[in-house]
């Protein structure tokens, strides 16, 4: 199956969920966060982080990109970009944020992905977050290369 559905009832699942994905990571990757403002992308990009992080660097701060646009850490087995592209306009500053720099040697995270036109030639999997006063829910789905990857993140 290339597409599944997951409940996050609580942030706790939420960063349960990012450790799972934390676990099936590799280089190249790309993580698309889609979802409206406040629906957990960041929520979901900061415990996907922490789990990649040496423990000795678990309690760096890990803000939203909003206004950098971009965060890069020094993870324990590879680097880590986390994007936010909610103020990017167009194509060139799109660019110039060296998100393929990263993937060389690390992952990337982009918040409002939807932002991107072109298809990028990575492995990507997409994680759709929707929510409502009662629930929270995550749609995951393979765009390129995860999928036998996404079974192992609903066990
Ligand atoms: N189950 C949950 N999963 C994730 N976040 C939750 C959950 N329940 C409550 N929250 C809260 O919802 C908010 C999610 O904010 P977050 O910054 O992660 O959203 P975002 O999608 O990144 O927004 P933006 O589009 O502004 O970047 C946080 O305040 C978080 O504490
Ligand atoms: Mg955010």
């Amino acid at each position: 199956m290339s597409e599944i559905i997951l409940n996050l009832p609580s942030e706790k699942a939420t960063s349960e969920f990012g450790k799972k994905i934390s676990e099936n990571l590799k280089i190249g990757d790309i993580i698309y966060l889609s979802g409206e403002m406040g629906s957990g992308k960041t929520t979901l990009a900061r415990s996907i982080i922490k789990n990649l992080l040496p423990d000795d660097l678990k309690n760096t701060t890990v803000p939203s990109p909003t206004f950098t646009l971009i965060q890069t850490y020094n993870g324990k087995n590879f680097d880590i970009g986390h994007a936010d592209l909610y103020r990017i306009d167009n194509s060139n500053e799109l660019d110039a944020l060296g998100i393929e720099d990263i993937l060389y040697n690390g992952v990337v995270l982009i918040e409002w992905a939807e932002k991107i036109k072109n298809k990028l030639n990575y492995n990507i999997m997409e994680i759709k977050i929707s929510f409502s006063e009662e629930e929270r829910i995550a749609q995951i789905k393979n765009i390129q290369g995860w999928d036998s990857r996404i079974n192992e993140l609903s066990e």
